[in-house]
């Protein structure tokens, strides 16, 4: 059975994962650019200065995605190149770049969805105080009409934040991504309300400033919790475990998108949080609260529960279960639960922008790149997502995670994502076989799965 006609496939990326090219045609620094320089900080001691060179490959990478036959593709806009103190003067040379990518694409008939934070954010405006800043959801929505303005007339698909959970959650409470710091939890709090603001700000000034009609939508982790059995009551146990804040962290789901598709914030996170969590007035959930025309989803982990006395108990993974070269699970189901759970509780069309998997991938004596888990890791997790789309949870796209091989944050260059193969040294690129499988599934619509 294929996919409805219409469907979106392509891959997802973000500029500071790919494009390198970080100190040219007037880009301002990112809290990027200034975290891998800090010693211990990336494996290896890595940086994305140059990444995939993508900045000046980005006519052949299209060409690429062309061959594969993609009909979208998920980039991000670096927000230093477009306005290199974060507000204020506008930079040609950025906005130029984005022009040039973006025609490139339409060429090709890919239709480009853009993101427009994919984390690297202006390091002039950390200086100032960066999200813990009142002003920073202005700041990102004055960002937000510059791009729309210029791009709009032929970009109608967008994406405002990306994971929420990492970049507050792994940059400010953690310390572990940039700007590395570990504030304490109710400031964590103020940050994480700033960017859902931001977000919301966002979406308006993209409504009120595009010049084609806008399809706007949001993109945090989203992870189903999957229930060991189908008997029903694992199945509550489940979505009940998929959509509860339980600890002080950021890992959990409904925290960030209940907000943002429903207007309030979970009563058991505010329970959890307590008196950490910030004043402001009820009308900031106004604001957050926009109406979207789909939503986002990256999802990569899962966990599988059943049913107690308890509550939602988890059951773990027999030994020997298949992991990936990052340690995390194959777990094809979650792309079945997550579409059925999510859908049901935000009734909104959804949009996997993000699914992958790391390989430990190299060139082989034939001068291919065999990477037979990722082949067989699209078809599971494709089949499980066929079988959603068939059970009547309305699913838009599909977008891999990665086009091709790059700057896997603090972990550098090892961890490899992508559908095709860089050699970082001489920047050739490579079809994986995956990238051939999944060229194969495209011209299908998902029928040969
Ligand atoms: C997601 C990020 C993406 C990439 C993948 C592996 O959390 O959004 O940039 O790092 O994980």
């Amino acid at each position: 059975m294929s996919f409805p006609k219409g469907f979106v496939w392509g891959a997802a990326s973000a500029a500071y994962q790919l494009e390198g090219a970080v100190y040219e045609d007037g880009k301002g620094f990112s809290v990027w650019d200034k975290f891998v320089r800090q010693p211990g900080k990336i494996w290896n001691g890595q940086t994305g200065e140059v990444a995939c060179d993508h900045y000046h490959r980005y006519q052949e990478d299209v060409n690429l995605m062309r061959q594969i036959g993609f009909t979208g593709y998920r980039c991000s806009i670096s927000w230093p190149r477009i306005l290199p103190s974060g507000t204020g003067k506008i930079n040609a040379g950025g906005l130029a770049f984005y022009d040039r990518l973006v025609d490139a694409l339409l060429e090709a008939r890919i239709v480009p969805y853009i993101t427009l934070f994919h984390w690297d954010y202006p390091y002039e405006l950390f200086i100032r105080g960066g999200w813990l800043n009142p002003d920073s959801p202005d700041w990102f929505a004055e960002y937000a009409k510059i791009v729309v303005e210029h791009l709009s007339d032929r970009v109608s698909h967008w994406f405002t934040l990306n994971e929420p959970q990492c970049f507050v959650g792994l940059g400010h409470l953690d310390g572990q991504h940039a700007p590395g710091l570990k504030l304490d939890i109710s400031q964590f709090l103020q940050v994480g309300h700033n960017a859902l603001l931001a977000h919301g700000k966002a979406v308006q000034a993209i409504r009120a400033n595009s010049k084609t009609p806008a399809r706007i939508g949001y993109a945090p982790q989203g992870n189903a919790t999957i229930p060991f059995t189908l008997k029903p009551e694992d199945v509550e146990a489940a979505r009940r475990d998929t959509f509860a804040v339980t600890q002080r962290n950021t890992w959990n789901n409904a925290w960030w998108i209940d907000p943002v598709c429903l207007g309030h914030y979970p009563e058991d996170g505010l329970r959890v949080f307590g008196d950490s969590m910030p004043e402001f007035p009820e009308s900031d959930l106004d604001i957050i609260h926009q109406p979207l025309d789909f939503l986002g989803l990256n999802t990569y982990f899962g966990k599988y529960v059943k049913a107690s006395p308890n509550g939602p108990e988890e059951v773990s993974l027999r030994p020997g279960h298949p992991i990936t070269a990052f340690d995390w699970p194959v777990l094809p189901e979650v792309l079945y639960w997550t579409p059925r759970f999510f859908y049901e509780r935000y009734q909104l069309p959804l949009i996997f922008a993000e699914n992958g998997m790391s390989n430990v991938d190299w060139i082989s004596v034939d001068g291919k790149v065999h990477d037979a888990q990722r082949v067989d890791y699209l078809t599971l997790y494709l089949r499980q997502l066929q079988r959603a789309v068939n059970d009547g949870f309305k699913v838009e796209g599909y977008f891999h995670w990665s086009v091709m091989d790059n700057f896997e944050w603090s972990f550098g260059f090892r961890e490899r994502f992508g559908l095709i193969y860089v050699d970082f040294e001489s920047q050739k690129r490579l079809l994986k076989d995956s990238a051939l499988w999944y060229k194969e599934i495209i011209a299908t619509n998902g029928a040969c799965l």
